[in-house]
C-alpha cells in the first residue's frame, strides 16, 4: 500500500493508540481530582475496530505501536488486543505506556501475550510526593510492579518517564540517577507542557532537560551521549563515563523535535490526531463503523496524514491550546 507521508516530507511510522481514557490516578498535572466526564463505552473502539485500523496503518508503514489511555491496564483484557497486534506482519514493536499499578498481576499476561517494550511513569520516589502528586498512596505497588516487569526480558527495555516540574523534580534527581544505575531501567525526564485539564500550567513550572543535566554532570561528570538512535526519538539519550546505566531527556519545550516527528494518535473515541497539539482530528470511529472498505480507511488515515500540523507553537503568540487533555490524548 502507499506509505504514510505529510506534506513536509516526514514519514509517519508511529501509531499511537489511547485505548481508555480511564484512569485510576489523578495526576495533578494531568486531571482534576474528580476525574472527567468519562466516555461511555459505545463511543469506545472495540478492539475489533482498533485492529483493523491498526492492520490497515501497519500495511501503509506503521512499524510502532504503542498503548496509552488513560491508565491503559483499567481496561479488561488489554492481553488480547496485544496478542492479536502482535500478529500483524510489518510491526516492528509493540509497546505499553503505563502508570503501573497493575503490573503486578499483568507483566505476564502482557509479556506471554508478545508486548515488547514498556514505559513506566513515575515521577517521585517519596511516598509523601507520590500520594500528593498522584492523588494516591500507591508508590509501593508501582515499585513492586516495576520488580515483576524484571522477570521478563522479553519486554525491553523498561523506561521510567518522569514529568520534571519546577521545585518539584530537582531534589529528587540523583535518587533517579541512582535507580538507572542500579536497576536495569531507562529513567527519563520529560519537560512539562500545558496539556493539563486544569490548566495549571505556568511557564515558571517548567524545568529544562539542561538544568537537570546540569545537575546531574555537577556530580558525575560530562554525560556521555548515546549514538545511534532513531532520528525521530523523543528523548536525548545519555550514560555515564563508566558506561553504567542510561538516562534521557524529552525536551519538547526548550528543544521541540517536531521536524522528525514521525507520530500519529488514535483516541480511545476512535478520532485520528495528527500532533499532540492538534485542534482538529479526523474521526475514524465513523469510517470503522459505516461500509468502507479498507481502502476507504486507508485514504482517510492518508489525508489527515497529509494535513499533519508543522509543529507546536508552545511559547509563541500563536500557540493553541489542544482540544483535548493529556489523559484523552494518551501522551
Ligand atoms: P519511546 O519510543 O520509548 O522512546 O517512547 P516515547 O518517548 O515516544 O513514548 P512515551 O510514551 O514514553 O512518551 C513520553 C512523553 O514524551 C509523552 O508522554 C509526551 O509527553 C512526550 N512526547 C511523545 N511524543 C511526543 C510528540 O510527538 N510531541 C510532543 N510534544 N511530546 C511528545
Ligand atoms: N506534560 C508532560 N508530560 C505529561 N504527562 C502527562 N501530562 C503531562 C504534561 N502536562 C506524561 C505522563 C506519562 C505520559 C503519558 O505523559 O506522566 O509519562
Ligand atoms: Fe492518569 Fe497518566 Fe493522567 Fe496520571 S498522567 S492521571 S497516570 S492519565
Amino acid at each position: 500500500m502507499e506509505q504514510l507521508v505529510d506534506s513536509y516530507g516526514r514519514h509517519i511510522k508511529s501509531m499511537r493508540i489511547s485505548i481508555t481514557d480511564k484512569c485510576n490516578f489523578r495526576c495533578t498535572y494531568c486531571m482534576p481530582a474528580e476525574g472527567l466526564p468519562w466516555l461511555k463505552k459505545p463511543e469506545i473502539l472495540t478492539y475489533e475496530e482498533i485492529v483493523r485500523i491498526s492492520r490497515v496503518a501497519v500495511d501503509m508503514g506503521i512499524e510502532q505501536i504503542r498503548l496509552t489511555g488513560g491508565e491503559p491496564l483499567v481496561r479488561r483484557d488489554v492481553p488480547d488486543l496485544v496478542y492479536q497486534l502482535h500478529q500483524l506482519p510489518g510491526l516492528r514493536s509493540l509497546s505499553l505506556t503505563t502508570n503501573g499499578v497493575l503490573l503486578k498481576d499483568q507483566a505476564r499476561p502482557l509479556a506471554e501475550a508478545g508486548l515488547t517494550r514498556i514505559n513506566v511513569s513515575l515521577d517521585s520516589l517519596v511516598r509523601e510526593k507520590f500520594a500528593k502528586l498522584t492523588r494516591r498512596d500507591q508508590l509501593d505497588r508501582v515499585l513492586i510492579g516495576l520488580e515483576e516487569l524484571e522477570k521478563y526480558p522479553s519486554i525491553h527495555p523498561i523506561k521510567v518517564n518522569a514529568v520534571a516540574m519546577r521545585d518539584f523534580t530537582e531534589e529528587e534527581v540523583l535518587d533517579f540517577v541512582q535507580l538507572a544505575r542500579r536497576k536495569a531501567y531507562v529513567v527519563r525526564w520529560i519537560e512539562f507542557m500545558p496539556l493539563d485539564a486544569d490548566q495549571i500550567w505556568r511557564k515558571e513550572d517548567i524545568l529544562t532537560g539542561a538544568e537537570l543535566k546540569a545537575i546531574i554532570e555537577a556530580k558525575y561528570g560530562p554525560l556521555v551521549p548515546v549514538r545511534g538512535g532513531d532520528p525521530s526519538e523523543t528523548a536525548r539519550r545519555y550514560t555515564f563515563s563508566d558506561g553504567i546505566g542510561e538516562i534521557g531527556f524529552i525536551n519538547p519545550v526548550s528543544e521541540p523535535f517536531c521536524s522528525t516527528c514521525d507520530r500519529i494518535r488514535l483516541t480511545a473515541d476512535g478520532q485520528l490526531r495528527t500532533c499532540l497539539f492538534a485542534t482538529e482530528e479526523t474521526d475514524l470511529r465513523a469510517v470503522v463503523r459505516s461500509d468502507a472498505d479498507d481502502e476507504q480507511l486507508a485514504q482517510t488515515i492518508r489525508r489527515a496524514v497529509w494535513h499533519k500540523e508543522l509543529k507546536h507553537y508552545i511559547g509563541d503568540k500563536r500557540f493553541k491550546r489542544a482540544n483535548r487533555s493529556m489523559s484523552m490524548i494518551g501522551g
